[in-house]
């Protein structure tokens, strides 16, 4: 199986990558700098010429480049796979989110991520768009909350976390695997978010342990938001079961 993935100079994509090669798959990366995403047509020959088994979009471009590349993959009877964000749901809308409840983005990134899902579906109607939470990784680096953390501590020498926000999240590595189960679900539009009921509070300080991380988390009663995703059809790796006991 070839998979053309896009943004593979990300956060997510490399990840995927590394587990559609333990699968057995090969990956071949778009590379922007010698295929341009701005034109219809080098979109459509560079697909044409690679012709891919999968086409796992990921990267952060415009949702023309999304549409023009689902437009192709449809009419090559080639698969397409959208990872989009739970940022699609404004603020003011209160998870945990079906694929039922539909999003008012209220921000620029909601917005594009919507439009380019729109985009996508009505091209290729037999498209996996998938909504993922915020990325947990390994370490330091890259576009994912441990990052987001260590960087709010060393700015503050403190993490206020609220113990009134869940937010939709879930490690990278269990979400690739998990990508990696949807591309063989039906077509359509799925969730993908591993927290099981954990707030902030707990995931920043099950982070600090996992880690071995020197942070100081401080519960506060700030943020309050439920953007916690469900989807019975998906399984996910809750988060929880990566924390180490708070006890030992
Ligand atoms: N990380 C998260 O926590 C998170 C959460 C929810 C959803 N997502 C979604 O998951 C996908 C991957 O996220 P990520 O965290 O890996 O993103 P990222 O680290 O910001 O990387 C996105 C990649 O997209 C490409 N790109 C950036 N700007 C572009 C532009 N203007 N035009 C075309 N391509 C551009 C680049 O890859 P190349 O240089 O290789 O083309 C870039 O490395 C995104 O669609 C994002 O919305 C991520």
């Amino acid at each position: 199986m070839k998979a053309l993935v896009t943004g593979m100079h990300g956060t997510v994509a490399p990840v995927l990558a590394q587990a559609l090669r333990a699968g057995g798959g090969t990956v071949a990366p778009w590379d922007r700098t010698l295929h341009p995403v701005d034109s219809p047509a080098a979109v459509r020959d560079f697909i044409q010429s690679e012709r891919p088994d999968w086409f796992c979009h990921l990267a952060m471009g415009s949702p023309d480049w999304a549409g023009w590349a689902a437009e192709t993959c449809a009419e090559n009877g080639i698969p397409f796979l959208y990872v989009s964000s739970v940022s699609v749901y404004a603020a003011a809308q209160t998870g945990p989110f079906t694929v039922r409840d539909v999003p008012v983005p209220d921000d620029d990134y909601g917005r594009y991520k919507f439009e380019c899902e729109r985009r996508v579906l009505a091209a290729h109607p037999r498209a996996h768009v998938v909504r993922i939470g915020w990325q947990i990784g390994a370490r330091t680096g890259g576009n994912q909350m441990v990052d987001h953390l260590d960087r709010t501590h060393r700015a503050h020498g403190r993490i206020d976390a609220s113990t009134r926000w869940f937010p939709g999240c879930s490690f990278l590595s269990d979400t690739a695997a998990s990508l990696l189960q949807i591309l063989r679900l039906p077509p359509g539009l799925y969730h993908l978010d591993g927290n099981p009921g954990l707030n902030f509070f707990e995931i920043a300080a099950g982070l600090n342990r996992l880690r071995g991380m020197p942070w100081t988390v401080v519960p506060v009663a700030g943020l309050v938001q439920n953007r916690r995703m469900l989807d019975p059809r998906v399984s996910v790796v809750p988060i929880s079961r990566r924390f180490p006991d708070p006890r030992s």
